[in-house]
């Protein structure tokens, strides 16, 4: 299988990225095409978004071109909070520079004159290699009509989210607004209608000063020079049908080499995690995977399924960014639900109450269940709040809380029973929470100073090591 995101050797100049096959070639076709063909292409290679939802990118590209606001602008998303993923910032060490060509082609085919590169300002060794690829670009002429803007966001999980990534691009904290981006874009200064009881005006989006914001992840656009060069039909050469081209997966947790690697659209989940986290620990077994945590639960019955937008789905799950956390046989998945149902509580903003009160909620009935001081009470009350923690929200966070913390107590029942039939833990453990703050060479650092962070984003005082392998 060919892999062309991930090189062997990092490109590290505009001049390697150029002496490719591809480098600049992308820009050039698509200068040849205009932007209607090029989005045309784009469409026809099935490219889907790789920042989570899959959205088809070709067909996200034609509706912002096709609406009439006086004003467009282009996001990239490298906030990469997911828990369990870095592969955007591999993709950015090993060539920054097919991202930023097909940044500077994404710009032109929708007509975007200024463009906003969002990474998170601790990514600092990723920060320097964008800001020189940028510069090289502009250096060489090939930038022309694009000014690019690198953002330096918070840490928050939010941040990632498009419509909270907009609010900091304006200089605000990662709040998600109402409207989607192609609706309500950045800087935009027509009235955030939408939530009202009577019909709002249709025109919304399409008028003066709506401003539809293109918003595509950092791997989504790393693949765009590629397809522009060697064609539709090439990128559907590889993977599948519905899920085209290739993934740049990250395996951690309970293996052996966590790592982040290339693999073909399609490939079982099972050999994925061998073939990029080489695999769990001798004489252990799989007994949970989680794709990110907006995902349910992955069994080992399902370590076959297809790594692709519709073979996750058809066993229940989902793609996300790919990022697979691998857990053991000794892993407790009552503590599971609880420490990742806490992450997402944490970071819920608090703007809709039923997502914080809701998550926090269920944390704390979690954790009493986990630490063997619950009963059925408990398990009611957090029923309860799964049924209404989405209610009224703005974005996907609290569909994950009710999607994950769902899908555990489904498919672990017993485990549930028996902590509260004997009231103690049977497998304690403290449970990696793999956000990421660097994975090379087989060992992945977590950011344990998330354990100090409290519901409104503050830190606990407490000294302890703030992070861990
Ligand atoms: C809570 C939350 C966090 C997110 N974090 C990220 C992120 O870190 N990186 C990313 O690319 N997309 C993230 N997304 C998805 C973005 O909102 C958006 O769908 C994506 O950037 C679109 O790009 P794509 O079409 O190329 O996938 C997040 C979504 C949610 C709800």
């Amino acid at each position: 299988m060919t892999t062309f995101l991930l090189p062997l050797e990092h490109v590290t100049t505009l001049d390697d990225h150029l002496a490719s096959d591809v480098g600049g070639r992308g820009i050039e076709r698509a200068r040849q095409l205009g932007p209607a063909a090029t989005i045309e292409l784009i469409s026809k290679s099935g490219l889907r978004g790789r920042g989570g939802g899959g959205f088809p990118t070709g067909r996200k590209w034609a509706g912002i071109a096709a609406q009439r606001g006086d004003r467009r602008y282009l996001v990239c998303n490298g906030a990469e909070g997911e828990p369990g993923t870095f592969k955007d910032r591999a993709l950015i060490r090993a060539n920054p520079y097919q991202l930023v060509e097909g940044v500077i082609i994404a710009a032109a085919a929708i007509d975007a004159h200024d463009v906003y590169i969002c990474l998170k300002a601790s990514f600092e060794r990723e920060i320097d290699l964008v800001k020189r690829a940028v510069e090289e670009f502009q250096d060489a002429g090939l930038c022309d009509g694009c000014s690019v803007t690198i953002v330096a966001g918070p840490e928050e999980y939010l941040f990632g989210e498009e419509k909270a990534m907009l609010e900091v691009i304006e200089g605000n904290e990662p709040l998600p607004r109402w409207l989607p981006p192609h609706i309500h874009g950045l800087f935009a200064t027509a009235p955030q209608l939408g939530w009202e009881s009577r019909a709002t005006d249709d025109s919304h989006g399409d008028g003066p000063g709506a401003h539809p914001t293109l918003v595509n992840n950092v791997e989504t656009l790393s693949n765009v020079c590629h397809i522009l060069v060697r064609g539709a039909d090439w990128f559907r050469s590889m993977g599948t049908a519905e899920s085209p081209g290739t993934m740049v997966a990250t395996v951690v947790g309970d293996v052996v080499a966590p790592d982040v690697g290339e693999i073909e659209m399609g490939t079982p989940l099972g050999a994925v995690i061998d073939a990029v986290g080489s695999g769990v620990k001798p004489g252990r077994t799989v007994k949970a995977v989680f794709s990110g945590v907006a995902n349910a639960v992955i069994t080992p019955e399902h370590l076959d399924a297809a790594v692709s937008y519709e073979g996750l789905a058809a066993v229940g799950s989902g793609m996300g960014s790919a990022g697979f956390i691998v857990y053991d046989d000794t892993t407790c998945m009552v503590e599971t639900a609880y420490r990742l149902s806490r992450f997402l509580s944490i970071e819920s903003c608090g703007q809709c109450p039923p997502c914080k009160l809701g998550s926090s909620a269920i944390t704390e009935h979690l954790e009493r269940i986990h630490l063997g001081t619950g009963g059925d009470d408990d398990l009611a009350v957090i029923g309860g709040w799964l049924d209404r923690v989405t209610d009224g929200s703005r974005c996907f966070l609290a569909s994950e809380e009710r999607i994950l913390v769902s899908s555990i107590l489904r498919a672990f029942p017993d485990e549930f029973a028996e902590h509260i039939e004997t009231g103690r833990c049977p497998h304690p453990r403290r449970l990696p929470i793999p956000k990421l703050i660097d994975l090379a060479d087989g060992t992945a650092v977590y950011d344990e100073s998330f354990w100090r962070k409290r519901p409104d984003w503050t830190y606990d005082a407490i000294a302890e090591t703030d992070t861990a392998t």
